[in-house]
């Protein structure tokens, strides 16, 4: 939101806050929602100087990751993009065996795709074999080849500077168009190691809910995690602007008055009141949703079939955002999958995610929801492309 469209809508956070309040809002970035050198990567994709290879970095580098943690070095020359994975740049206990930082790195890989095709390559991808459980260290995962192609821009191409994660309510009962939904289902294709579940009956829904609910509860009961996991959470705008990673406040999915209190509140208000949130807020907004997938594959821990998982979640969300539709990830459940092994804990979640899915050649790596947005999502700061290009 602009800076007048707030002081119209909402103009009263300035009465309400007394004495340093009003500079307080200036310098917490309350009227500079997605302005600022933290945004410029959304502005410039298709602008900036650099043709060549580097226009279809910039579209990767736009793309999901966890946390916003942007795990993605490239490599690049006229004929070919590397792309490797910085492991350093991971949220700790929560994904312990970097399997969500491997499909994020799957999601840059799609919009670089998407951009290849619609600046004229040819693209060719090959993809280095890799099981998750056994190296750590930062990797080359794939390389793609560019040749001169047929120029062809895409509906999810253009989607991809408006596609951002929607964490505020949805519309509920509003269902989803049907030819929505076969497009979703026909967007894995050919590939013979993903598989997509979409959910829309009320009663499954809601069982997914309750395991993903139970899921989060457990798992930032950890402080571990919560250490880990805070490490990304940037509330000091001064920080967005200067780490331009991680999830902020801007991304909370909240109505704009809420966003703008939020921002000027000390930290440990913010703490105190995150602890303090309604009961069943999480349920509730993931049941808002009309829709509920999960992306699944043959071996979750292969390096190969998480950037493929990755790809899809792109392409869904993408497509989700070119027909005006909102998505989140919701990945706790699966998290959890993750826990309770490196735990050594009995495999409750896998237990419970593979009785929804009901095919145990499947492994759930990946779950999502979609509906109608009540709010606009906003975007998410990105680091710029020199920073990841070696
Ligand atoms: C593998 C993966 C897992 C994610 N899991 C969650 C999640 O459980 N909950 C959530 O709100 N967002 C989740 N996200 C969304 C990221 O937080 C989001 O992509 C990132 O903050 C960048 O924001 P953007 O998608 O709006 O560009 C996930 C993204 C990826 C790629």
């Amino acid at each position: 939101m602009d800076r007048r469209t707030f002081l119209k809508g909402g103009g009263v956070i300035t009465v309400a806050v007394l004495g340093g309040g009003v500079w307080r809002a200036y310098d917490h970035g309350v009227f500079s929602t997605g302005h600022g050198p933290a945004y410029e990567p959304w502005k410039d994709w298709r602008t900036a100087s650099g043709n060549g290879p580097l226009a279809l970095v910039r579209a990767a580098i736009l793309a999901a990751s966890p946390h916003n943690t942007q795990p993605w070095l490239f490599k690049v020359s006229n004929s070919a993009i590397e792309l490797y994975i910085d492991t350093t740049r991971n949220v700790g206990p929560l994904d312990p065996y970097l399997r969500e930082e491997h499909i994020g790195m799957g999601c840059a890989l799609e919009n670089l795709m998407q951009a290849a095709a619609a600046n004229g390559y040819q693209a060719a991808i090959t993809f280095l074999p890799g099981n998750l459980l056994s190296t750590q260290s930062p990797k080359l995962l794939a390389r793609v080849d560019l040749a001169a192609g047929i120029q062809e821009r895409s509906e999810l191409y253009d989607a991809i500077p408006n596609r951002h994660t929607n964490r505020g309510l949805y519309i509920p009962h509003e269902a989803l168009p049907s030819e929505f939904i076969s497009t979703l289902n026909g967007l894995v294709g050919q590939e013979p190691n993903v598989k997509i579940y979409l959910f829309q009956d009320q009663v499954e829904r809601e069982k997914i809910v309750n395991i993903s609910s139970a899921a989060n509860s457990e798992i930032y009961s950890d402080p571990s995690v919560v250490r880990a996991s805070d490490r990304w959470i940037r509330v000091d705008w001064r920080q967005v602007q200067k780490f331009r990673d991680g999830l902020t406040i801007d991304a909370f999915g909240l109505p704009p008055f809420k966003t703008a209190i939020v921002k000027i509140m000390p930290l440990w208000m913010l703490i105190w009141a995150a602890s303090h949130g309604p009961k069943n807020a999480y349920s509730n907004l993931m049941l808002s949703a009309p829709l509920i997938g999960i992306i699944a594959v043959r071996d979750r821990y292969d390096q190969e079939q998480c950037l493929h998982a990755g790809r899809i979640w792109q392409r869904a969300h993408l497509l989700a955002t070119a027909r005006d539709l909102a998505g989140r990830p919701c990945n706790e459940a699966v998290e959890m999958i993750d826990y309770e092994k490196a735990h050594e804990r009995p495999a409750l979640r896998a237990a419970l995610l593979g009785e929804i899915i009901g095919d145990a050649a499947w492994q759930p790596t990946f779950l999502f929801y979609m509906g109608y947005p009540t709010l606009a999502a906003h975007a998410s700061p990105r680091r710029p492309v020199e920073n990841v290009v070696v």
